[in-house]
């Protein structure tokens, strides 16, 4: 199926209509905020589930139950998904924690006049682009990826569920009010989770001992989550998302663009990177 079958434009970039009916974006448009919600960012494939369990294990100290029990979109849910209208998000007690894919520009009102607490996730764009491109192929809501080179074309041209990577990635780290925001990439986490989790916990004002840190960490290895059934997506039905043809915890390492791209892609790639990104001075762990 194609993008117009497929997707809605909302504020200039594609979403999967079924899983955002006009209804869940209005709720999102009206949404309210608390002053200490916490609100994890991403662009789509760049770490979201990971952080959907590391928060939720910093925010009970460690207490295993909530990822143990309740599935990651009912734990941390999407606010522009909609689940969020039937989930009573406002009933929830403090600190709530959310998950959104929007563009900073994207976001409601509240969000700007709030000012809930942000950690936004980046990941290198190559590996974004490999992750999506299995991914894409898995799932009934996206449309397929096609030929690699093809997709290579979309990705860069943001003709793809939450558009422009570029766009994401400039839009959030221009954000005002940096002080709420904490940026991390998904390799300096690959590097050092157990350092990853302590500097997410002080930004979320946590004091945790050593030992919960490592808890925390340990239970956070790609292959404790693959077993993790409230995260590896397999309550999800086949005939949405097709694990068969793709896991969702696929490979979890950084630099495996280097598998999937040819020298010529990569060469493509670098290029609009440069251009796209001439005007950032933020130091990225992948550069
Ligand atoms: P790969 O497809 O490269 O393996 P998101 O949750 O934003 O959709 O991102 C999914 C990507 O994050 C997938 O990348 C997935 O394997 C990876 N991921 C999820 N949990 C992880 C973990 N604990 N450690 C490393 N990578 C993880």
């Amino acid at each position: 199926m194609t993008e117009a079958e497929l997707y809605t434009l909302y504020k200039g970039v594609f979403l999967p209509s079924s899983l955002h009916p006009p209804q869940s974006l209005k709720y999102y448009e009206d949404f309210t905020f608390r002053p200490d919600d916490i609100l994890i960012v991403t662009y789509p494939k760049s770490g979201t589930t990971w952080m959907q369990e590391i928060v939720p294990l910093i925010i009970s100290g460690g207490d295993p139950a909530s990822v143990e029990t309740l599935p990651n979109w009912d734990r941390v849910p999407w606010l522009e998904e909609h689940r969020a209208c039937v989930l009573n998000l406002e009933q929830r007690p403090s600190p709530r924690m959310f998950t959104t894919h929007f563009r900073n520009n994207m976001m409601p009102p509240s969000f700007f006049e709030v000012k809930p607490k942000v950690i936004y996730i980046m990941r290198n764009p190559k590996d974004v682009l490999t992750s999506s491109f299995h991914y894409f192929g898995t799932t009934s809501f996206l449309v397929k990826p096609g030929p690699q080179s093809d997709f290579l074309h979309k990705f860069l041209n943001g003709e793809v569920m939450f558009g422009s990577w570029f766009d994401h990635v400039k839009g959030w780290l221009n954000a005002e009010d940096k002080e709420r925001i904490m940026y991390i990439s998904y390799e300096e986490m690959i590097m050092d989770l157990k350092d990853s989790v302590a500097r997410i916990a002080e930004f979320l004002e946590r004091s945790l001992d050593v030992a919960v840190v490592e808890k925390i960490a340990d239970r956070c290895l790609f292959k404790k989550m693959k077993q993790n059934n409230m995260s590896n997506y397999s309550l999800v039905p086949t005939e949405y998302m097709d694990q068969t043809k793709s896991k969702f915890l696929r490979k979890g390492v950084a630099g495996d663009w280097k598998n999937q791209l040819t020298g010529a892609e990569a060469e493509h790639f670098d290029a609009v990177y440069k251009d796209k990104m001439k005007d950032v001075t933020y130091k990225f762990v992948w550069d």
